[in-house]
This record gives C-alpha cells, structure tokens and sequence, in this order.
C-alpha cells in the first residue's frame, strides 16, 4: 500500500542564532521545534483519524474535526510562510522590482505599506498573523489580519509575506512589547523570497 502523505516540519534556510538579536536562539528554536512542530503533528493526527474512521466506517464529529483541522494546517501552512519570508541578521535587503511597483501602486510608498502592515499586526486580537496577499480577482495587494490560523482568512487569495503575532513568536525576547518585536521584524524580512512569490503569481 502506498505511504500516507503527510506534513512536514520544514526544515530553516538558516540557523537558530541568525536572527538575533531580533530573535534570540532560545525564541526561534522554541517556536520551530517545539510550537510549529505541534502544528504539523496534530494535522497528520487529525488526517489519521480520518483514514482510520474511513478504514473502520465509523462515525466522526465532523463539525470538531473540521475546526481542529483547520486551524492546525493554517498553523503549519502560516509558520512554513513565515521561516520562508525571514532573513538572517543583515540580510534583509529592499523590496524590488515588481513587488516595489505593486506596494508603491497600491499603498503609495513602501513608508506607508510598512505603517499598515504593522498596525494591522499590533491589532491583531489575541493570537493571530498579519499577511500581505495578492488578490487575482482585483489585480493588487491586499493586507489581511488572521485571527488564531484560520479565523478571518480569506480563500483563494495568494500569501505573499506573513508575520507571526501569537506570544509565542516574541515573548521570551520581548515579553508583552509586540511593537518591538514587530518594528525589529522589518530588518528581518526576506524581500528577495516575497518579491519570486509575487513575480510566480503574476506568471
Ligand atoms: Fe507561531
């Protein structure tokens, strides 16, 4: 019988001490192999237990199992964007190319992108992401505010940068000052990474 595809923690482009001090060791180890790695264990155990009620022809609460599922694949699928979308201490770089143009188009300066995308990630309520899509329907950027993994997401729509909000991803090195955890991330973004996912939509 064929093996069961299932999720996989991705492994990082980089190490756990190259992002400090924007993050320390300690945070981005913990959050990679302790809190992304919790996602990615509780999808798959979540497609076992469908295989296995398929398998047993048993009865599921289809309406929990769902909700569970949901939130554990936005969890892995948000993270995996996010390690993607970080660069090494000093290696940030600019937007550019059509990234530039389309930012500059649609918010009016990169300034301005910045200031929307960080309040969009210091308001999130709770646990949550900030994310910067592309919509194929309007032809331009657009910021979406993810509550939790799941909670607000819109389908369909193209996930070109994301940052983590959840405690998890800054309290051991900024306890509760999600401003400067989210100030220090904009030396931190991969902007090389998020322009070949626009250019890839756009293809
Ligand atoms: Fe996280």
């Amino acid at each position: 019988m064929e093996q069961a595809k299932r999720y996989e923690l991705p492994k990082l482009a980089y190490g756990y001490k190259d992002m400090a001090p924007f993050l320390s060791e300690e945070q981005l180890t913990v959050h990679h192999t302790k809190h992304h790695a919790a996602y990615v264990n509780s999808a798959n155990a979540i497609l076992d237990k469908m295989d296995k009620a398929r398998q047993d022809n048993a009865d599921l609460d289809w309406k929990a199992v769902m909700k569970d599922m949901s939130f554990q694949i936005g969890g892995h699928i948000l993270h995996k964007f996010m390690w993607e979308n970080l660069a090494p201490t000093g290696k940030g770089g600019v937007p550019a190319g059509k990234l530039l143009e389309e930012l500059t188009k649609e918010f009016g300066s990169i300034e301005r992108f910045k200031k929307e995308f960080s309040a969009v990630a210091g308001s999130a309520e709770g646990s949550g992401w900030a994310v910067l899509v592309y919509c194929l329907g309007t032809h331009k950027p657009l910021l979406m505010q993810v509550e939790k993994h799941n909670v607000n997401a819109i389908p369909g729509f193209r996930i070109l940068m994301v940052l983590d909000v959840w405690e998890h991803a800054y309290y051991i090195d900024y306890k509760n000052l999600r401003a400067k955890y989210v100030e220090a991330f904009w030396n931190h973004v991969n902007w090389e990474i998020v322009g070949n996912r626009l250019e890839a939509i756009l293809k």
